[in-house]
This record gives C-alpha cells, sequence and structure tokens, in this order.
C-alpha cells in the first residue's frame, strides 16, 4: 500500500482568491493558470498498519501532519481503509514562499495516496479531490494551460480544474525572481478568509472574475502573448489590492519585489515583450516569449535584493512514479 508521485507547482494567470465554501474548499471565482517544468513536488505515502498516526514529513524535516491528515480522511473514507500513513515529501523550491508549494503538493499528495489506498479516480475526480487540499492543487492535476471552474452546485462536484491548451501548443517562459527564502507569514486560506470578511473591494472582485476568465481563454485562444500578459499582470495587481484594503492588511511584497516590478515595465517600455505576476509571497514571476527568456533572466538576476532567478517553461500534468510500489 505505498506509492510515489511527482507534481509541478502552477501560477494563476487570472487568480484564485476567496472561497464560495470554507469547508469544502470551493472557490469564489473560476482561474487560469500555468502548470511549471521546473518547480516539483515528489511525494511517497505508505499506508502502515504499524503506525498509530499519520506523518509527515517535507524536505527531510518532520512537520505538522494536522492538513494531511484531515486530506487523508476523504481518501481513507472513500477506499474503506482505516490504516494510517507515512508521507514523505520533497519540493525543489523553497516552501511556502509563494510558489505555489500547495499546490504541487496536494496535488502529488492526491495522486500517490489514492494509488496507496488502491482508488482508481479519472482525472476529474482527482483535481476535486486535489481542490479539498488546496484550490491550486485542483490545477497542478493537468499540465499546461488549465482552467479550474468555480461551479455552483453546494458539494462542489462541479468545481474542479480541466485543460485548456498543451504546454507545447503555445511555449512559455516564467522567470521566478526569489527575493526571499522564508515561509509567508499568513497562509493563502486564511489571507481569502480574511479579505471576504474586510475588504470593501472584495464583491467588486468576485463580480468581475467571469469578464477576466473570457478574456484570458479568448487570449490563449488566440495565442495573443500582449493579452496574455496584460490581463495577468492587472489580475494580480487587484489581487494585491484587495490583501492591501483587507483588516489587518497583508502586504506580501518586499522591497526587491517592488523593484522588481519597476524593472520588468521598464524593459517593456524598452520593447521587450514580458509582464509579471505575483502570488501570495514575494516572488515575482515574470512571463515572455522563450525568445527573451536570457535578457529577462539576466535583468532580474542584477536587481538589488533578487536572490535567485528560475526560467521555467510549461510542464507537464502530475503523474504517479513507482506504481508497483517498493
Ligand atoms: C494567490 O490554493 O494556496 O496563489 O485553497 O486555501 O489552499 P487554499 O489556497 P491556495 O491559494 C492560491 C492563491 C494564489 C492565487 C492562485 O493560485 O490562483
Amino acid at each position: 500500500m505505498s506509492a510515489s508521485a511527482r507534481a509541478h507547482s502552477n501560477i494563476a494567470l487570472i487568480k484564485y482568491w476567496g472561497k464560495r465554501d470554507v469547508a469544502l474548499n470551493l472557490p469564489a471565482v473560476g482561474s487560469i493558470a500555468i502548470t511549471l517544468a521546473e518547480l516539483a513536488t515528489e511525494t511517497r505515502v505508505e499506508f502502515d498498519p504499524h503506525l498509530a498516526a499519520d506523518h509527515c514529513q517535507l524536505d527531510g524535516t518532520n512537520v505538522d501532519a494536522t492538513r494531511i491528515s484531515r486530506f487523508l480522511d476523504r481518501i481513507r473514507a472513500r477506499s474503506g481503509t482505516n490504516l494510517h500513513a507515512k508521507v514523505i515529501s520533497r519540493n525543489n523550491f523553497p516552501t511556502s514562499a509563494g510558489l505555489a508549494s500547495s499546490a504541487s503538493g496536494f496535488a502529488a499528495l492526491t495522486l500517490a495516496a489514492c494509488a496507496a489506498a488502491g482508488l482508481e479516480l479519472d482525472r476529474r475526480e482527482l483535481s476535486i479531490l486535489a481542490r479539498q487540499g488546496s484550490g491550486s492543487a485542483a490545477r497542478s492535476i493537468f499540465g499546461g494551460y488549465t482552467e479550474m471552474r468555480r461551479g455552483s452546485a453546494a458539494d462542489g462536484h462541479d468545481a474542479y480544474a480541466a485543460p485548456l491548451l498543451d504546454a507545447a501548443a503555445w511555449p512559455l517562459t516564467v522567470v521566478v525572481a526569489i527575493t526571499e527564502n522564508r515561509a509567508k507569514s499568513v497562509d493563502s486560506g486564511k489571507g481569502m478568509i480574511s479579505t471576504a470578511a474586510s475588504s470593501p473591494f472584495y464583491a467588486d472582485w468576485v463580480s468581475a472574475a467571469d469578464a477576466d476568465l473570457d478574456a484570458m481563454r479568448a487570449a490563449i485562444a488566440g495565442r495573443d502573448f500582449h493579452a496574455l500578459g496584460a490581463l495577468p499582470e492587472h489580475s494580480c495587481l487587484k489581487m494585491h489590492a484587495l490583501m492591501l484594503s483587507s483588516k489587518p492588511a497583508l502586504i506580501y511584497w518586499n522591497a526587491a519585489t517592488i523593484t522588481v516590478m519597476h524593472t520588468l515595465r521598464a524593459l517593456r517600455a524598452d520593447g521587450v515583450p514580458v509582464y509579471f505576476t505575483i502570488d501570495a509571497g514575494p516572488q515575482v514571476k515574470a512571463l515572455c516569449p522563450p525568445a527573451h527568456s536570457k535578457t529577462v533572466t539576466e535583468a532580474l538576476a542584477a536587481v538589488p535584493g533578487v536572490q535567485s532567478v528560475w526560467p521555467t517553461g510549461l510542464g507537464p500534468a502530475a503523474q504517479l512514479l513507482d506504481p508497483c510500489c517498493k
């Protein structure tokens, strides 16, 4: 009863921020994202009759297993097992610093735990399950360009992600500028709940989401790079306006985050096709056509406060690594 899986992180072009149901983790808005090739989580799950509780190790350190245990309970209930599990997970990038580690983490955990428990689910069901661990994880079940549907059903059966376009159909480079390696102070889930309760702009954010999603779908279908870049920049800045206007304010940026934004806008004014997006953390992700990857990478590496720069293409769907167990 063990299995391992690899899932890639994704970043949203049109952001998810806000929940319509906290217990089922249903998003208040849909989202569109891209899965990243170079940022991945590998997770091994082993259900073991000798364990009295779930154990979780992340990047070589034992961590609190509460959130993982709650998630495994859903898989135990569905598969009919009552065994506890040992979960060993590794990220090849900084955890919880705004690089979507919960997306790749819960997507890898979903695949590995279902396989270890003998549950055979299709990708849509895997996506629904992953969403209950973390909303953005629903998208990392798939590769390339993906869309997460908000859904409207109370039980969440229509809130899942689906592929929009293969990675190879429209190559894109994302240059991730790391400006801080520590975990963020307020995790996304808590931040969203606080925003919904306190930002005066929250209702407008929710009501504008469908128009943003329509525009992004059209940009992808039409391979319109300038729309593909401009829409995420706007979506991200709108989301950070919500965060800033929450009580207490959620300020995820540091000084280097802001310098990187100005650097990218100056590059664009000089004719380099590049845009940015930022999640709930201080890292900036620059979006550009692959031909401009070197220029953007060099420019970001030179910004004071940028600690490292990771260029990546678009990545594949989550996959099982050793379904036959070791
Ligand atoms: C800013 O998926 O981490 O990255 O569902 O509470 O686990 P939970 O939240 P999470 O939030 C992601 C927020 C975001 C935007 C996005 O990825 O769409």
